[in-house]
């Protein structure tokens, strides 16, 4: 590379790919017309290199002995939202750095400053650094959450030689940066937002989390197009990375986590936006049901698992006869394609005359659902509409529909059934093999008033539901 101090690298603005010369196509994601050259100094190059570099924490480059060191379990803060808590995997560790993306307006920014209130109140200095908001903003924002006590700071700054310099001084226990996308760093010509300065922010705030033991979230906001730089080529930085999702027109949110330093990953948590900003969704499958149509034809409800959770979903199909040569499908809030082939396996392996059908797929509640265990439920809810026949509103489904016609085995079976039962469902179409399990364990635990039938097949479920 350049000999001088600074040298210049193409940066794809889509996944943070790095080249010497530009280029038109990405060759990493695909994208066309990504690449922006930015100017990187030496420092910064070596800081956002791999990793952001060796963690320094005051120690010597001395190996331990593994089995001597010590884990402070008392050291997870809580954030006193609960869902919050068991999504980052029992509350927030000490020095951890935890990446919030997600669309702008999800409540992002919301979500952090209720979480700053909490932690405030039970006593534990907090500071808010806000790049994007005007403090008052930020204060009419906090206003519809509630009151704040004088344990929460408030920064606005984006300048991160200054943000540095405030956080030694005033030795927060956790900071908030929103977003990580208006940080500005002086060693980094490029412009805020892009690659190199998200990566080199990102740096500096990984040694001060680990150096100082502050706690850091990084708010990064998740955009399509190129010019903002999306926080995907920080994620190997950071502890944890959580999702918020959410359709802008439902007002449930949920939170995901998609990596965890700490704790299971594929947790979820489940809020609703309120007039006082995010609420805690405790019983989500009740939340998912409601609104739920009687007697309707092809509704089904099926059982899926988000993480260690069991949540029911409806699965709504409305099959119609197609006017034109080539029938209309259509699956919102699940794959396409596993669509048309639960059709062509029904079509196939069970006769029903599907192929002059349109057919519209639809999970409800906006809730987007790839599992394979659905399967059995979209299959049955295409069926029900087809053939214009209710099934029982107290039914629940699920399974994998395999090729051949077969329901195979799912994971966490008992659980699935245990949330049904609890939700007030009387009668589960499950897998033969699940089944089983379930008949042997349920022997005295109460679970008699839950009809089990185990289906081999999908002509096995047709037959006893039909
Ligand atoms: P915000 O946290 O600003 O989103 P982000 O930081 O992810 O960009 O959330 C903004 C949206 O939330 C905004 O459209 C208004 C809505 N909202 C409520 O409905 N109720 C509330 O109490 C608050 C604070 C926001
Ligand atoms: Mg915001």
């Amino acid at each position: 590379m350049a000999k001088g101090k600074t040298a210049t690298i193409f940066f794809c603005q889509n996944c943070g790919h790095e080249s010497t010369k530009w280029m038109g196509q990405c060759p990493a994601c695909k994208e066309w017309n990504t690449f922006v050259e930015e100017t990187v100094s030496k420092s910064a190059a070596k800081a956002s290199g791999s990793g952001g570099g060796r963690v320094s924490s005051g120690q010597s480059a001395d190996p331990c002995v593994l089995a001597q060191v010590m884990i402070q379990e008392e050291s997870k803060l809580l954030t006193g939202i609960g869902e919050l808590d068991r999504v980052l995997g029992g509350g927030i560790v000490q020095g951890s750095l935890t990446l919030v993306g997600g669309d702008p307006g999800i409540g992002k920014s919301t979500l952090l400053l209720q979480v700053c209130r909490n932690l405030a109140q039970s006593n534990h200095r907090v500071l808010y650094i806000s790049g994007e908001e005007s403090r008052v903003q930020i204060k009419m924002r906090a206003d519809r959450i509630g009151d704040f006590t004088d344990q929460m700071l408030l920064l606005c700054e984006t300048n991160l030689e200054d943000i540095e310099e405030v956080i030694r001084r005033e030795k927060p226990e956790v900071v908030v940066i929103d977003s990580i996308q208006t940080m500005f760093n002086d060693n980094v010509s490029a412009a805020p937002g892009s690659v190199s300065q998200v990566r080199e922010s990102t740096g500096v705030l990984l040694q001060l989390a680990k150096g100082l033991g502050v706690s850091v979230f990084i708010v990064g906001h998740v955009t399509k197009e190129g010019t903002v730089a999306g926080p995907r080529v920080l994620e190997h930085m950071v502890d944890t990375v959580l999702y918020f999702e959410g359709d802008r027109y439902a007002s449930y949110r949920i939170l995901r986590s998609v990596k965890n330093r700490f704790g299971s990953t594929n947790e979820i948590g489940v809020f609703e936006m309120r007039e006082q900003g995010l609420t805690e969704v405790v019983n989500a499958s009740e939340y998912m049901l409601t609104g739920r149509p009687e007697n309707a034809s092809g509704s089904v409800v099926a059982c899926t698992m988000e993480g260690t959770r069991p949540l029911l979903i409806e699965i709504q199909a409305l099959v119609c006869h197609s006017n034109f040569g080539i029938p209309r499908r259509q699956a919102t809030g699940t794959d396409f394609n596993r669509v048309n082939l639960l059709m062509a396996v029904l079509e196939k392996r069970s006769g029903v005359q599907l192929a002059g059908c349109d057919a519209y797929v639809n999970i409800t509640g906006g809730m987007k659902i790839m599992e394979p265990a659905i399967d059995l439920g979209i299959v049955l809810s295409i069926l029900s509409s087809f053939r214009n026949q209710v099934l029982n509103p107290k039914l629940i489904a699920f399974g994998e529909v395999g090729l051949s016609g077969e329901v195979r085995g799912v994971s966490m079976a008992k659980q699935r059934v245990a949330e049904a039962q609890k939700m007030g469902f009387e009668i589960c179409v499950l897998p033969w093999v699940n089944a089983k399990d379930i008949a042997r364990g349920s022997a005295g635990d109460g679970k008699d008033n839950m009809q089990i039938i185990g289906v081999k097949t999908v002509q096995d479920a047709i037959d006893s539901l039909f």
